[in-house]
């Protein structure tokens, strides 16, 4: 790549997900060329249809050459394989959440790109999000006193993986706004989960992660066997409460000056034992951007600068650690311990983050933002 002429970018699997990704690279000015890698001829040819200048390739290896970044959206399993062969290339990497589905895999990849001195970022979407942004400000101000605990709710009747179960289909989002929003990675993980409609792969499970900094719980319900869709983020604490709905339309976030007191300490059983406290609710003005657009344009700016990405590789690993205790936690009925640690963040294309960042947000109605919610 010259430094004049725009970055060819490539993308590895062009089904739900990656025909969004060509749609957002299309858009974007450092963007010379998008080529799309599909074996399905199918699959190929409905994004051809519609974009009759994006070039097609089979399989990865018969673009390698032409193209000098990638963006992974294929099942999960192929993560690592087609990572590293694109990184054995000198090609540069965003994947799809999870990062990939073993820690092992995981770490291979991130060894991997840092030998060849190229980027590698994960697809944790929700750290392109304002409403996430605002969250971890929230948090980072003490606005709602001492912290009591998260819970956050992705349910559907959802579309069934071949390759993975709802723990590392879902919760990856969860686990990442998570350790976005508390800056820091738990250290405890249970779970539970039921393999309900199919044979194989759980599809419900409940996660409970500790964080011992801040010392907080917070539970994680994932589904793909729900009648309602719900996308919630809750947090709950002594002064204030904040619900983070993405599916409304507007409004999304919501401050509750709500509150519960103990008035007693509990020695006096015939005092009335809590004082409520409603106030106020407020809705924190978000900026509209599309979180998918927010973050192709940072992987494009990290490739071009050299730029640590704000979910890079490293960020991605800490997500699959989590899904892997995860997965033993329910295999095993355990309780798995990690080595929780703060999270040492990247400077990002976020308001919160240093200004070193020069993607540009750009102004989207409340309905393209709904678009990409997955
Ligand atoms: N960040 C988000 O919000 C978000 C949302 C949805 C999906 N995803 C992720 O995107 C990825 C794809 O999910 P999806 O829902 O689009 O799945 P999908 O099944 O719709 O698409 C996967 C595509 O990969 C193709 N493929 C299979 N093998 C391939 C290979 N060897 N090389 C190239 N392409 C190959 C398939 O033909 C298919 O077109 C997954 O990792 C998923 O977790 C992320």
């Amino acid at each position: 790549m010259k430094a004049d002429q725009g970055l060819r970018v490539g993308v590895v699997g062009c089904g739900y997900w990656g025909s969004k990704h060509v749609r957002t690279l299309l858009s974007l000015e450092a963007v010379s060329r998008v080529c799309v890698i599909d074996p399905s001829d199918e699959r190929r040819g409905a994004v051809t249809r519609v974009y009759p200048r994006v070039e097609e390739y089979k399989t990865l290896g018969e673009a390698l050459g032409q193209i000098d970044a990638v963006v992974i959206a294929a099942p999960p399993t192929l993560h690592a394989p087609l990572a590293l062969e694109a990184i054995a290339h000198g090609v540069h990497v965003l994947v799809e959440k999870p990062l990939a589905p073993t820690v092992q895999e995981g770490q291979a990849m991130v060894m991997a790109a840092e030998k060849a001195g190229v980027t590698l970022m994960v697809g944790h979407t929700f750290e392109y999000h304002s409403a996430v942004w605002e969250l971890r400000s929230m948090v980072q101000r003490g606005d709602l006193g001492e912290l009591y605990y998260l819970d956050t709710a992705r349910l559907n009747l959802g579309l069934y993986q071949r390759d993975v179960n709802v723990v590392f289909d879902l919760a990856p989002h969860d686990v990442s706004i998570l350790n976005y929003v508390l800056g820091s990675t738990p250290s405890m993980v249970e779970c539970w989960g039921a393999r309900n409609a199919h044979p194989r792969l759980e599809d419900v499970a409940q996660l409970r992660l500790y964080y011992e900094d801040p010392g907080v719980f917070a539970n994680v319900h994932v589904s793909w066997l729900n009648p309602k869709k719900v996308r919630e983020v809750t947090m709950v604490g002594s002064n204030k409460m904040v619900v983070f709905d993405d599916l409304k339309a507007e409004q999304r976030v919501k401050v509750h000056d709500k509150g519960v007191t103990a008035l007693t300490d509990g020695a006096d059983l015939t005092a009335i034992p809590m004082s409520y406290r409603h106030g106020d609710i407020v809705s924190p003005y978000l900026e509209m951007n599309e979180p998918l657009r927010v973050e192709d344009e940072h992987f494009l700016n990290c490739v071009q600068t050299g730029l640590r990405p704000l979910s890079d590789g490293e960020s991605g690993l800490e997500v699959v650690r989590v899904l892997e205790a995860a997965q033993r936690a329910m295999s095993e009925g355990v309780a798995v311990r990690l080595p929780g640690r703060a999270r040492d963040l990247a400077p990002a294309p976020s308001p919160l983050a240093p200004p070193t960042s020069e993607v540009v947000k750009p102004a989207l109605s409340g309905a393209a933002q709904a678009e990409w919610a997955g």
